[in-house]
């Protein structure tokens, strides 16, 4: 498939939805379809940094998630800190920037380590930025922002006309992250459930049938192409653009 390298998106954000009823069709616990689901995020990183898109966030744990039973959490973060283990060598091969958004500190320690370590390791690679959303949710980020203005106003650092869209920007997980341009889910919901709810304003959406152990590079390039095809007009008429 022939993707135009001028009008790839430079944000790519992706639910990653699924695992649980891929593992249920093998007739496998759910942990399996996890498992089955890191192997296409190393997949998905690699192709994502080979077409050349810049910044790539995956939702991996939302604060929703902590609700899971509790063997469930645990193995999913336990995979979670052997995936990191593993997977620093291939990044630095790549040249990918592992980054983090969400309520870090709520992690175990051990991913925590891991994570920040993966993250210390790869900061000056400078192919794509992958963030994962690990104890992420959109409505806390924005609380934590919202807390953190008010607390520089009544501080007397900032007035209320000092807080801008761009002040916002810069108070939420995604700082230094332009904003998403193509949100993709797999696995037939269309829901955003509680995912960077301030970066997709503009986003476009693509909803595959897809469970995300099956999600493809082949896929992946498929919603590329589809997003290629779209008119973003951000408010205005076709006209204008
Ligand atoms: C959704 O499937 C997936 C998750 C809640 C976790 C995402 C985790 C991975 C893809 C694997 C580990 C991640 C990394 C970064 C190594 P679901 O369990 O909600 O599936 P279901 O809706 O079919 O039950």
């Amino acid at each position: 498939m022939n993707l135009d390298k001028e009008m790839l998106p430079k944000h790519l954000a992706i639910i990653m939805d699924g695992n649980g009823r891929w593992a249920k069709q093998q007739g496998m616990p759910r942990i399996f379809g996890h498992e089955k689901g890191a192997k296409t995020v190393r997949e998905i990183i690699q192709e994502v940094s080979e077409i050349g898109i810049p910044y790539l966030t995956l939702y991996a744990f939302s604060t929703e998630n902590w609700k899971r039973p509790k063997l469930e959490v645990e193995a999913l973060m336990h995979l979670l800190s052997r995936y990191l283990k593993k997977e620093v060598a291939i990044m630095q091969e790549n040249n990918i920037r592992l980054n983090a958004i969400g309520d870090l500190e709520t992690l175990p320690s051990k991913v925590r380590k891991e994570l920040y370590k993966a993250m210390e390791q790869t900061q000056n690679n400078t192919s794509t930025t992958v963030s994962l959303a690990l104890a992420y949710g959109g409505q806390q980020e924005l609380l934590q922002m919202t807390q953190q203005l008010a607390q520089r106003v009544q501080q007397g650092l900032l007035t209320p006309q000092q807080i801008t869209p761009e002040l916002i920007q810069q108070t939420l997980y995604t700082q230094n992250i332009p904003p998403v341009d193509l949100l993709i889910r797999t696995s037939g919901e269309c829901r955003i459930s509680n995912f960077l709810l301030w970066q997709i304003a503009y986003a476009e959406l693509y909803f595959t049938d897809i469970l995300w152990p099956d999600f493809s590079p082949e896929e992946l390039r498929k919603a590329l192409a589809n997003y290629q095809n779209r008119e973003r007009r951000f408010g205005k008429t076709s006209e204008q653009l």
